[in-house]
Formats: structure tokens, C-alpha cells, sequence
């Protein structure tokens, strides 16, 4: 059963391992509804505005954070950002766009706490009264191909985010989650190419627009 909404606005995420792609596809989805006219609004966790979400950008790649401390900070990153932009975004009406949302705090905090990906989302929707998603889109790609892209990327390997056992793990959790969660996802193939991925993901999008509102919102 599709999650009944009363809000106006859109709230679209994509999630994925690192070097899936999805922040290049979201760049891309974004130019795409506005040059159709829709009022979007791209956000990104962690976020770079409140001091959670810089200490986490800042620390956590240097491994300076313990696993408790990082889901301590991403809640607290994301309380900040539900109640500074996501929910001001979706009472004005807006589609709002999400590079990573509190999927990622399952996926990948349960990899390193004793602790189960249900409970963190359970968590997120209970004590933050984080809003759900239109569609979580995950962009799935394996592992070894996620890792290989991460690293070409940055030049080196990320060892906090990009051990390869680790992205196993995180991926499983994202496909458990299409499988077991109540939220709606929709998992993309993101080894085909970026002009793909981003036509798919867009597509939904527009369908799901149309279809809540019985017309577009734009
Ligand atoms: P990024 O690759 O989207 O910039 O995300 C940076 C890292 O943050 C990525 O490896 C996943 C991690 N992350 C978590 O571990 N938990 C979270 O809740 C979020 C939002 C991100």
C-alpha cells in the first residue's frame, strides 16, 4: 500500500554506496525539473551548514569519531536539517531532492554498532519525526565497481567509508530495505550510464508528481 501524504510538497531521495553515482545524478535530475519548471530544492547530508554536519565532514574521515559518536552526530545533523529545510521546503510546496537521507544512517551505522538497520530508521521516523519519502531511489551498484569509481575519484581510498567489506554490508542493508521496510523505494541499476540513471530516477519522479497531485506541481 502506497503511504498516504497530506503535504503539498515533493520529498524524493537517492541513496546508495559510495561511488554509486548519485550526486552527479542529482545534480542532473534537479537541472532537468527545473528547465521544466518545477520548484526544487536540492539538499545534501551530511549537511555543510549546521556544526554537526561540519564536525562530521571534517572528522570522520579522519577517523577521529567513534561509531557512536558519528550516529550521535548524523541525528543531530539531521534534526537540524528537517527543521531548517526539509520541512520549510515541503509546507511551501516544493520538490525537495535529496542526496542521502536517514536510509544512510542504517545502511551504514549498523555496520559498526551492534545494532540492527530497522532500528535505526525506527529511530529517525520516531524521535526526529523525520518525514518519508515520495520514493527513496536506491542507485545500486556492486560494490567493487562503487569502491573503484570512490577511489578514482578521490585519488585514494577512503578507509573510513570505502573498505570494500564495508560496502558489501552497506549495499545488502539497502537491498534488505527494499525487501523488509514500509517505505516505498525503487532500486536503479547505476552501472548503466549516468544519462540512464538520471532519465529512470526522472521519470518516477514525474509520474509520482502527477499522480499524487492529479496534475503537475510546478
Ligand atoms: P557522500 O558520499 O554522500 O558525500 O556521503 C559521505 C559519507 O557519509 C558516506 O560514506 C556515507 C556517510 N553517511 C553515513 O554513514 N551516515 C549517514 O547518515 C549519512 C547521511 C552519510
Amino acid at each position: 500500500m502506497p503511504i498516504e501524504f497530506d503535504r503539498t510538497g515533493f520529498l524524493f531521495v537517492l541513496e546508495g554506496i559510495d561511488g554509486s553515482g548519485k550526486t552527479c545524478a542529482c545534480g542532473e535530475i534537479v537541472n532537468k525539473l527545473q528547465a521544466e519548471g518545477y520548484n526544487v530544492v536540492r539538499l545534501r547530508e551530511p549537511t555543510i551548514e549546521s556544526e554537526w554536519g561540519k564536525e562530521i565532514r571534517k572528522r570522520s574521515p579522519a577517523g577521529e569519531l567513534t561509531p557512536e559518536e558519528e550516529l550521535d552526530l548524523y541525528s543531530k545533523d539531521r534534526a537540524w536539517h528537517i527543521a531548517n529545510r526539509i520541512n520549510p521546503a515541503l509546507e511551501d510546496g516544493k520538490v525537495v531532492l535529496m542526496d542521502r537521507y536517514f536510509f544512510a544512517s542504517g545502511a551504514y551505522q549498523s555496520t559498526v554498532l551492534d545494532v540492527h538497520w530497522s532500528e535505526i530508521l525506527q529511530l529517525n521516523r520516531i524521535e526526529l519525526s523525520a518525514p518519508e519519502p515520495d520514493i527513496v531511489f536506491i542507485l545500486d551498484v556492486p560494490a567493487e565497481v562503487g569502491l573503484e569509481r570512490a577511489t578514482g575519484r578521490t585519488g585514494k581510498a577512503n578507509l573510513q567509508f570505502e573498505k570494500i567489506d564495508r560496502l558489501i554490508q552497506v549495499r545488502q542493508n539497502y537491498l534488505e530495505m527494499v525487501e523488509q521496510d514500509s517505505g516505498t523505494f525503487k532500486v536503479i541499476d547505476a552501472c548503466q550510464s549516468l544519462e540512464k540513471v538520471v532519465d529512470e530516477v526522472y521519470n518516477e519522479i514525474i509520474q509520482r508528481i502527477k499522480c499524487r497531485n492529479g496534475s503537475s506541481q510546478r
